[in-house]
């Protein structure tokens, strides 16, 4: 089965980095939460948590972890995903990124803008700004509102760079 829609989705998702002051009501945010928990993950351990983080001083910490990070502060909510090292100690990062995937996703399917904010180099930094545990591995940092921008899509490479047949190194013609 072929659905326009969900193809349509996929394709329209961008990085939203500009967004209008109005708030996002907190049931919005909850239903794109209750999408992205449906991700999956090896043996269905669902090593996730979310952290909504709609404090404006709280958003400012967060926004300072690095200069691309500033969009936290920008947005009427930030939220952290979490992926819990202790419960899946071999596939945290994949699932944890998986979630984060859906999340992302479930905003823009929900008329929410959102942008990935890397975590990676201050994953420490993070986890104390929200009293996170060390065990819990702040996979994405989002910035998340009403979108005030439509960019266009992002270059991407060509199928022919980057399908292989049978054996690696046999490309597409
Ligand atoms: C792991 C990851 C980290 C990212 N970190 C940042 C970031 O710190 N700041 C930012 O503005 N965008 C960040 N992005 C967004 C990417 O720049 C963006 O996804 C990419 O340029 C493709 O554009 P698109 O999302 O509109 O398709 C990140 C995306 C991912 C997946």
């Amino acid at each position: 089965m072929e659905s326009r829609e969900c193809i349509n989705a996929l394709l329209t998702r961008r990085s939203i980095r500009k967004f209008k002051p109005e708030d996002v009501p907190f049931d919005l945010i909850l239903k794109a939460l209750d999408i992205a928990r449906r991700a999956p993950s090896a043996r269905n351990w669902q090593p996730w948590d979310f952290v909504v983080v709609r404090e404006k001083e709280q958003r400012e910490k967060l926004s300072k972890i690095h200069p691309w990070a500033k969009y936290a502060a920008e947005a009427p909510v930030a939220i952290v995903v979490l992926a819990d090292s202790q419960r899946a100690p071999d596939s945290y990062m994949i699932d944890g990124s998986l979630a984060a995937m859906y999340l992302w996703l479930a905003l823009h399917c929900l008329g929410l803008g959102a942008v990935w904010l890397h975590t990676v180099p201050a994953a420490d930094t993070v986890r104390q700004i929200i009293n996170a545990p060390s065990h819990l591995y702040p996979i994405a940092l989002f910035a998340v509102g009403y979108p005030d921008e439509q960019p266009p899509a992002r270059p991407r490479k060509d199928l022919k760079e980057i399908v292989h047949l049978e054996t690696y190194g046999n490309k597409l013609k």
